[in-house]
């Protein structure tokens, strides 16, 4: 089993795949990686993405036919941009979780935290809706300051590092970011955050394997919670690393 939690397969209703074709090859090149699941968590963005149920849902059905020919489960999902009413939107049937369980990926402006992110994943939180956070390693304040993402798993939310952040295909920065992140237990889960089928590699399978080379113990944790975050069935975290740092002080000393 292999998933790949992040990808804009669904054609045509985000800046993801752009038609049937498209989605057909980028499913053939996730089937060759090894993929057994593959999330569609296609952008919604007020104002920018609205998705649809309805147009979601049928595109949704087609693809999910293609997959199973091809050896793939594609499950239900969207990637939502924060907001303050993500709480009203959910009440409202307007987003939906993955696999219409319980988990629901949600995605940062890349430059900024917004303050009421950790209120509004409250929100979620009480009325049963995990929030796992899409690529915290591309945010750049989360990148800057790991505590941030630290405060948010310790309160219950998740975390989905890009397959990409960890193969460098974002460079070396954000590559780094990524790796303490997987260092320190504050990621959950891969994604692809496929958008189209230019490159033959989704890179969930290499990304997989660098996070077994960087901390065993959270590959196995991922391996043994993955379907299980799928059913919404709940999952107990390891818990937040603390890296040590040499201080200045030890470093003056070792050098003697
Ligand atoms: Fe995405």
């Amino acid at each position: 089993m292999m998933i790949d939690f992040h990808s804009h397969i669904i054609p045509n209703i985000d800046d993801g795949s752009q038609s049937f074709d498209i989605t057909k090859d980028m499913l053939k090149n996730s089937a060759q990686e090894g993929t057994t699941h593959i999330c569609a968590t296609s952008h919604y963005i007020p104002g920018e993405f609205e998705q649809q149920k309805d147009t979601y849902d049928s595109a949704f059905v087609k693809v999910k036919e293609m997959g199973q020919d091809m050896g793939i489960n594609v499950i239900k999902g969207l990637e939502v941009y924060i907001t303050p009413n993500l709480l009203e939107l959910y009440n409202n049937g307007l987003i939906w979780c993955l696999n219409d369980r319980k988990y629901m990926l949600i995605e940062l402006p890349m430059r900024e935290f917004p303050l009421y992110t950790e209120d509004v994943f409250y929100e979620l939180r009480l009325k049963g809706v995990t929030p796992i956070l899409a690529h915290p390693e591309r945010n750049f304040k989360i990148a800057n300051n790991p505590e941030i993402l630290k405060n948010l798993v310790e309160q219950g939310n998740l975390a989905q590092v890009n397959a990409g952040s960890l193969t460098g295909a974002y460079g070396n920065t954000i590559k780094e970011a990524a790796e303490q992140l997987v260092k320190r237990n504050l990621v959950h889960m891969v994604g692809s955050d496929g958008h189209n089928n230019e490159r033959r590699n989704t890179f969930v399978k290499k990304a997989l394997s660098n996070i077994k080379e960087l901390n065993p113990e959270l590959h196995k944790w991922i391996k043994e919670n993955e379907i299980n975050i799928l059913n919404g069935e709940d999952v107990s975290p390891l818990p937040v690393r603390e890296l040590k740092k040499a201080s200045l002080f030890s470093r003056l000393f070792s050098k003697k």
